[in-house]
Order: structure tokens, then sequence, then C-alpha cells
């Protein structure tokens, strides 16, 4: 079967990693999730105090990007691939609150989406990956065959969020974690380079009452249709 591009765009923490983590397993496509990259940067700034007290050296970032190197390993166990700064595994501390709360002005710059979006396009050049993040539809692929685009109401997003921090074990305040989904979303919306928005020919999907099962369902079918009219078309 011809193997195309799947590009999933949507707002924070509304599940657009699991249910494109998913669908890729299911598909057997590569699965890259793109924000972790932009996480990963600003990991790599917090580490080498490039930010300091909420102000980032944009200058020393940018004579030092060249030696932020991102990659993807799968894990053996999980089979699910996790992100690496400069060789170290660091799929754990780019989910901490504190990478949350600086990421969206680290994504902001310009250079930075330069150098993430040509590795991005680098990756998904023999097609067969499912990316997700804000910019995969309009951006970095926007020839992709399959376009999602993901929301559901920031209440919703928040008290999801609360969820998953509590199982873990951590403390969370769901009021805190509401104004970071928003603000977020403000920054994530009203940047200059590649702002969030939803492609022309994606098709839209508001999970706010879906259960997982009936989004993967509804994934499928939109993938299935797809691919099956191209085979059609031969
Ligand atoms: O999806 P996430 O919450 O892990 O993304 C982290 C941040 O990176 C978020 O502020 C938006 C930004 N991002 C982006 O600007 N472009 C992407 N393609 C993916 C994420």
């Amino acid at each position: 079967m011809k193997k195309i591009t799947i590009a999933i765009d949507g707002f924070s923490s509304c599940g657009k990693s699991t249910m494109a983590k998913d669908l890729a397993k299911e598909i057997r496509y590569i699965y890259i999730d793109s924000g972790a990259m932009y996480r990963a940067v600003t990991l790599y700034c917090l580490q080498q105090g490039i930010i300091a007290e909420g102000k980032i050296d944009e200058e020393r970032l940018k004579a030092e990007m060249a030696q932020v190197k991102i990659s993807f390993q799968l894990n053996g166990e999980s089979g699910r691939p996790e992100t690496y700064l400069n060789g170290t595994n660091v799929e754990q501390a780019i989910r901490t609150m504190e990478v949350s709360h600086q990421v969206s002005p680290i994504a902001a710059l310009p250079f930075v989406r330069e150098a993430m979006v040509a590795q991005q396009q680098e990756m998904g050049r023999a097609k067969g990956i499912v990316m997700d993040g804000r910019d995969i539809g309009t951006t970095v692929f926007p020839d992709a065959e399959l376009k999602i685009f993901v929301t559901a109401s920031p209440e919703i997003r928040a008290q999801r969020r609360y969820d998953e921090l509590k199982a873990k074990g951590q403390e969370a305040d769901l009021n805190d974690i509401l104004e970071n989904v928003k603000q977020r979303d403000y920054i994530d919306q009203h940047r200059e380079i590649s702002p969030l928005r939803k492609a022309e020919d994606a098709l839209l999907l508001d999970n706010s009452h879906l259960t997982i099962a009936e989004q993967k369902c509804w994934l499928m079918e939109q993938f299935n249709r797809l691919t099956q009219s191209k085979e059609s078309q031969g």
C-alpha cells in the first residue's frame, strides 16, 4: 500500500499525541512528536542557563543552536519513541511544569522554528509518518494527504491534564493548569511565525465529548477512506 503523510495539529493538552501515537502504531508508520523537539530546546536552555529568571539570551541560543541535536529512539519495552537531547534520554525531563511554562516563547523564536522545521521535513521525506504539532499541516507538510485539526474546550483540556498529573502522584492545581492552557493557546495562536491555525484542507475534530475508542474509530475511518480511494485511483 502506498504510504501517505499524516499531519495532526491542534491546541495543547487535547490528546493529540496519544491519538497520533496510537494511529502510527496501528498502521505501522513512524510517529514524531514535534512539540517534544521544542521542549527539548527549552530544556537545553534551562540546563545551560540560557533562560535565567524567565529571560532568554537569544544571541547565545542562536550561536548554540547547531549544537542542539534532537533525535527519537524506540523504547524496546513500550514500543514507543522517546526523545533524546545530545544523546541523553530526556523523555521525562521535557514533561515537567517548568519546561511547559517556558516552551511557548522558545517555540516563537524564528531561528528555532527554522531549525526544527528543517529537521522535521527531513524526517518525513520518505512519507509513512504521523507528525503532531501546531504547524504541521500549514508549514511543515502543506502537501500532507491527511490533515486533522484537533480541539476541545480549555476547561476539559485542563481537567484531563490535572487527572494525568494526579494519576502520576504529582501535585497539581486545576486553576494553575487552566491558566497555563489558556496562556499557551494565546501565545501559540498569536505568534508571528507559523501561528496555530487550522489548514483550510484539514478535517476538524472536536473531541470534548468523545471517548478515546470513538476517536480512534473516527481516525481509522479517515485513514482507510483516503488510502483505499488512493489505491482505487491506482
Ligand atoms: O504539544 P506540546 O504541548 O508538547 O508543545 C510544546 C510547545 O511547543 C507548545 O507551546 C507549542 C509548541 N509547538 C510549536 O510551536 N510547534 C509545533 N509544531 C509543536 C509544538
